[in-house]
């Protein structure tokens, strides 16, 4: 008889080495799945019973076992033995040893191959409730941001050169879209994962009466697997997981960028509160944005759980194979981390201030509204590639006698186009430019304040 028996020790001459054990062993990260493992396997005994495959007294008594082991193990009490492998095998040694042999009956019809795959969709189910809510409270701020800076004008950049004056509140939108999206991808990952994976058991059913839908009613799933082969191999639903957390990672850090960048002397632009910022161990004067720096490192980490994944799945052969127990630990980096970045980002946003006066000086220099300018031609009839090209030659001539559009009067504009008047003046000011972009998608602060209410009914804010 072996010192640790395992259940398929009735194969087996020799105990396992302890060093395989070791090497196998996933239970130091997935006993965090212990809470579905626990609701996967009563709803898959009260089927049992349902089904007249176990006896309503020994359903009873697994139930019962099960709750407590949950109960002991929410208070921290339970200490699995790492011999156990996995989650699965040491809540069921954990069973028996409570309440004895009708434990043994909880694995009939079931293997660990459906078994996992049930709990790390109950555990994502859960998870995308979690990241949906820490989306839609970023979006709040954004939209509420937004609304508080309406009348900030900032300069737009293409290239990372002045391009057009914009409404902060414009850019903040930008990203509300973007976690708008995010939620969106992850909702539809959700959708997809929702169905019941038990019953395929280790790759082909079985031959015992199950019924699949009374399970998938208990655990609130809208439908069952179609192929029990694909189900034990499917990993395609973290592979979407793990990409949506991608997406939303590089969104954050295309955000975290901007505002390292912004927070420098050269831009002024932001200022992060002295709670949301570290300083240096020997400059004293350093104030330095490294929560923004951490999200675009961490952002790195996500892609590397997503490319892990990827190259875990590539030309497995079908169905279920070891390999598959990697999928876990990338998993559960990329749940941490989108979860941790998007809580933290959300505070540090709302301990942010923004210089508007600097902004707005800065969106004034250098041409850009040389394209309003060219736009005022294109209303007297010249066509736009015309108006482009004498645009450019008052630019050049500003730059070469070191003026801006501000020192320019009308009879200087007359000197390139007889077409100028002298609501030209007037039509380059930085407000006239952004609120001349009023359509749909546009930067005038009527189509900015427009999305702003689209937002807050969507948030239910009157
Ligand atoms: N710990 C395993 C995993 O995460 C559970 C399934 C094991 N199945 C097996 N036949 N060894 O994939």
């Amino acid at each position: 008889m072996a010192a640790r028996k395992k259940p398929w020790a009735g194969r087996f001459e020799q105990d396992t080495a302890k060093s395989v054990e070791r090497f196998t062993c996933s239970l130091h990260y997935d006993s965090r799945l212990y809470r579905y493992d626990i609701e996967g396997s009563i709803a898959h005994a009260t089927m049992l019973a349902d089904s007249g495959i176990i006896a309503r007294k020994e359903a009873a008594a697994i139930v019962r076992g099960l709750k407590s082991i949950l109960l002991d193990m929410e208070k921290g009490g339970v200490v699995f033995d790492q011999a156990d492998e996995d989650i699965h095998m040491a809540v069921e040694k954990e069973l028996i040893r409570r309440i004895g042999d009708a434990g043994g009956k909880l694995h009939t019809a079931r293997s660990r191959n459906d078994q996992i795959a049930l709990d790390v969709r109950l555990f994502l189910r859960a998870e995308i409730r979690t990241i949906t809510g820490l989306l839609v409270a970023l979006q709040k701020q954004l939209v509420k941001m937004a609304a508080s800076e309406i009348k900030s004008i900032m300069p737009g950049y293409t290239h990372m050169q002045k391009a057009q004056p914009v409404l902060l509140s414009h850019y903040f939108l930008a990203f509300v879209e973007m976690f708008v999206r995010d939620e969106q991808r992850f909702a539809d990952c959700g959708k997809r994962l929702n169905i019941l994976p038990l019953g395929s058991a280790a790759l082909a059913g079985t031959g015992l009466p199950i019924d699949r839908s009374r399970t998938a009613k208990l655990l609130n799933f809208p439908g069952v697997s179609a192929n029990s082969m694909d189900t034990v191999a499917d990993r395609d639903y973290i592979a979407e997981f793990i990409f949506a957390s991608s997406l939303t990672m590089m969104h954050l850090s295309r955000f975290c960028e901007d505002l390292v960048l912004w927070s420098s002397d050269e831009f002024g632009f932001a200022e992060i509160s002295d709670a949301y910022t570290t300083g240096s161990s020997i400059m004293p004067q350093k104030k330095n944005p490294d929560i923004a720096e951490l999200i675009r490192g961490k952002t790195a980490r996500v892609y590397g759980d997503l490319i892990s994944i990827l190259t875990l799945l590539k030309g497995l052969p079908m169905t279920y194979n070891r390999d598959l127990q990697e999928d876990k630990e990338p998993l559960f980096d990329a749940v941490d981390t989108v979860r941790n970045c998007l809580a933290i980002f959300t505070e540090m946003l709302a301990h942010t201030t923004f210089n508007s006066g600097r902004m707005r000086e800065a969106a004034g220099g250098g041409f850009s509204t040389a394209t309003d300018v060219a736009e005022y031609l294109v209303q007297q009839g010249v066509p736009f590639r015309r108006a482009h090209e004498i645009v450019g030659r008052i630019v050049a001539y500003c730059v070469k006698s070191k003026k801006t559009f501000a020192d320019l009067e009308l009879k200087d504009y007359q000197k390139f186009h007889a077409g100028f008047k002298d609501d030209i003046i007037v039509r380059i000011k930085l407000e006239n430019s952004v609120n001349a972009r009023r359509h749909r998608g546009g930067t005038a602060a009527s189509a900015v304040k427009e999305r702003i209410r689209e937002f807050e009914k969507r948030f239910g804010k009157k």
